[in-house]
């Protein structure tokens, strides 16, 4: 019986065996495909996606148009030098836009140019001049140029300027011993209360996390005399591509320009919001001026 037995529980256990041998060669099999599957995805994002980055993928992008692209490239500050100049850099630039972000990088590196001081105050100071600031007393949010300053005087107001101290700390090109200019923690107004007729703030706001921004706007209101005036200049970025083309505009300045300082944008921001923000501080909106381009620029005057 055993004799007979044994070879059948015998074929009966190799075959479980064999079968198991199998499972766990297949197993071994899908272990190297995942393997190898994660490498190539693992090679594809190094190579194509890290190496091309994020610039270089918006000028292959079917999604961005050549008016838009050639923007960035003009904000990139390549414009200033000269029509001709440009033309050529435009050429050469266009040639290898999809290869890599270090490459464009040290492109606009080398060949982008840092507007000169005072070069956008003109639109702001036409508007101060209607408002009307002589013998005022001004204070700037977010002063980044001793010109600004310069030129109000020269219009015949007395003017202050603060900036956060951070690491674009460098673009202010403030002498520390001017009394005019104060550092300050991007918050508490370093001023008493009701001590200015106009406060002004351009291009700061975006910088300035949401939740930040109540108890600055509460500061201002604090340091504005009553009747006072905030003249605020921000852009509306609530149309999705504006907003990238704001979150790009601002990598090539501090990826390429400026490498090594990031700072805080919010590039999905609402000037409907901003207004709001602006209210629930007390303050009234008493003009507001849209310029109807790329970057949605919004000219806001407020009274306290
Ligand atoms: C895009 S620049 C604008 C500079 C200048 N106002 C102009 O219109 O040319 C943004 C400036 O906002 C400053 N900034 C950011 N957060 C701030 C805050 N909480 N208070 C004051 N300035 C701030 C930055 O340091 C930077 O100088």
């Amino acid at each position: 019986m055993t004799l007979f037995r044994g070879p059948k529980r015998n074929a009966r256990f190799s075959l479980i065996h064999v079968f198991f041998l199998k499972f766990q060669e297949m197993i071994v099999q899908i272990q190297i495909l995942i393997f190898l599957f994660a490498i190539v995805i693992f090679a594809s994002f190094t190579v194509a996606g890290g190496k091309m980055g994020r610039i270089a993928r918006i000028f292959r992008s079917e999604e961005y148009g050549e008016e838009f692209k050639n923007y960035l490239i003009a904000r990139s500050n390549l414009k200033d030098h000269g029509p001709k100049k440009y033309a050529e850099l435009l050429k050469q630039f266009h040639s290898f836009t999809s290869s890599s972000d270090d490459k464009i990088y040290a492109f606009l590196r080398a060949n982008a140019v840092v507007k000169p001081d005072g070069a956008s105050h003109g639109p702001k100071l036409k508007k101060l001049m209607k408002i009307g600031i002589r013998g005022k007393k001004i204070l700037d949010i977010g002063t980044e140029e001793i010109s600004y300053l310069n030129d109000l005087e020269a219009l015949g107001a007395m003017a202050f300027g603060i900036n956060i101290r951070s690491e674009f700390g460098h673009y202010s090109n403030f002498d520390e011993s001017d009394k005019r200019f104060l550092y300050y923690d991007g918050i508490s107004i370093p001023f008493e209360n009701e001590s200015f007729d106009v406060v002004t703030i351009f291009s700061v706001i975006h910088h300035i996390p949401p939740q930040k921004l109540q108890p600055l706007l509460v500061n201002i209101f604090r340091v504005l005399k009553r009747d006072g005036i905030v003249f605020v200049k921000e852009n509306d970025l609530s149309e999705k591509i504006v907003g990238q083309m704001f979150d790009i505009q601002h990598e090539i300045y501090e990826g390429a320009i400026f490498p090594g300082k990031p700072f805080y944008r919010n590039s999905k921001q609402k000037i409907s919001e901003i207004i709001r923000e602006f209210e629930r501080a007390g303050m009234t909106l008493v003009e507001e001026e849209k310029i109807e381009n790329f970057t949605r620029i919004s000219y806001l005057i407020f009274r306290k």
